[in-house]
């Protein structure tokens, strides 16, 4: 209780403990929902699937209106129709990439397709 300047009494007799507090306690606001920028992409590799398709997701929630998702299935991805349908519907303009990231020159043509220096 010191760390937040508490004084705290207690009474034997009727079982109870009452504890006033001298200082104000801190309480931070609440921070401010993420907010993206709507003009620049966003490149979400495995934006397909899992964690990735979840990503892409919040990151159409929160403001992206532009995504590059790669994968090495690409749209052919049995979980890709209903990702780029539901992106579609909220207007965010999607790139698909049928990609291993691990592949440097194919990785190099996707990032150069999508104006990425
Ligand atoms: N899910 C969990 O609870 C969990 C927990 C801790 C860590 N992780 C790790 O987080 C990562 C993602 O997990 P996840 O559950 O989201 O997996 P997931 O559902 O299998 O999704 C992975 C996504 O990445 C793509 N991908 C895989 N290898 C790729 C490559 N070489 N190049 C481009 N795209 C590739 C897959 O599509 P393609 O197959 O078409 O390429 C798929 O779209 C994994 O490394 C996993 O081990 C997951």
């Amino acid at each position: 209780m010191s760390g937040i300047g508490a004084k705290w009494s207690l009474s034997r007799r009727i079982g109870k403990v009452v504890i006033t507090f001298e200082d104000d306690v801190p309480v931070q606001p609440a921070p401010e929902p993420l907010r993206l920028d709507s003009a620049p992409t966003y490149l979400i590799s495995g934006g397909l699937g899992g964690f990735g398709a979840a990503t892409a997701r919040h990151l159409a929630a929160r403001g992206a209106q532009h995504l590059t998702l790669v994968s090495r299935r690409g749209a052919t991805a049995l979980e890709a129709a209903e990702l780029l349908a539901e992106l579609g519907t909220h207007g965010v303009q999607v790139h698909v990439h049928a990609v291993g990231v691990a592949d440097e020159a194919q990785m190099r043509r996707v990032l150069k397709s999508q104006g990425f220096r």
